[in-house]
């Protein structure tokens, strides 16, 4: 049995699913091997979560700078997707789980897109965990489009600049209604946030693991939430100040 606290989790888990590449090169494969077999890892991260009951889940699964990848990559990293949305939709909606996506998916290519939205529609009744993929996200552009957002509405109405607050501010982002992470992991021994959830990560615990994607099993997860369960989250304040409960 492994040591999580039912009354201490993370209620929204983000991940940065890094590695694919060096795990495939690692074993004398091509690069897209290590893809499929993160998409494996996708698979049990979700189901755990899921089980363990976390409510929020969101992954990283391309970046707007990925685009600029060769293109054979970005078209097996597509097809990738395209697969998982056909191959999960039954699970989802059998074990509860409410698909969202978060970035430019105007992007992403129609038949995808279409598959995207028809998952997101069939589950959007489900209440169990909402599984959020950032496609084609950048935390920058994000910013930038809630903004947009916010002059667009202005020239609507009459909008008194002291009414953007931050609780109106994040209405305006692609996360909108959505709690920020509360742990975010990293995979493959890379420290940097790339792009994600610029935003939302202002206060989030973060958790960093040499563990290539692929290779990131069920007991890699627990490992992360014990150790964020370990931790004292302070926001600016003093300890004696914190309830101990
Ligand atoms: C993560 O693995 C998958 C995506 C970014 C889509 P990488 O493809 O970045 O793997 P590395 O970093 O080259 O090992
Ligand atoms: C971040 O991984 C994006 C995703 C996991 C989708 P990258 O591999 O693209 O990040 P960098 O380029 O190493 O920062
Ligand atoms: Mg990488």
């Amino acid at each position: 049995m492994h040591r999580i606290i039912k009354e201490k989790l993370p209620r929204h888990i983000a991940v940065i699913m890094d590695g694919n590449g060096r795990w495939a090169k690692k074993n004398m494969l091509k690069r897209g091997m290590g893809h499929e077999r993160g998409a494996e890892s996708v698979r049990t991260v979700v189901k755990t979560c899921r089980e363990l009951g976390i409510q929020y889940l969101t992954l990283y699964a391309f970046s707007v700078e990925n685009w600029q990848r060769p293109k054979s990559e970005v078209r097996a990293l597509i097809s990738l997707l395209e697969t998982y949305l056909k191959s999960e939709l039954v699970e989802m909606k059998e074990t509860g789980i409410r698909l969202f996506t978060i970035g430019d998916t105007e992007k992403l290519p129609k038949t995808v897109r279409d598959l995207l939205f028809r998952a997101m529609e069939e589950t959007s009744g489900n209440s169990g965990m909402v599984l959020n993929l950032a496609l084609s996200y950048g935390g920058r552009d994000e910013i930038i489009s809630a903004v947009q957002g916010i002059l667009r509405d202005a020239k609507l109405s009459n909008i008194d600049e002291k009414t953007i607050t931050k609780d109106v501010f994040s209405q305006y982002l692609y996360t909108a209604d959505m709690p920020d992470p509360d742990l975010l992991i990293r995979t493959s021994g890379e420290y940097r946030l790339s792009n994600f959830l610029l935003w939302q990560m202002a206060y989030t615990e973060l958790y960093f693991t040499d563990v290539l994607w692929p290779d990131f099993s069920k007991d890699e997860l627990i490992e992360a939430i014990v150790d964020y369960q370990r931790r004292e989250r302070r926001f600016g304040l003093v300890s004696d100040q914190l309830s101990k409960d």
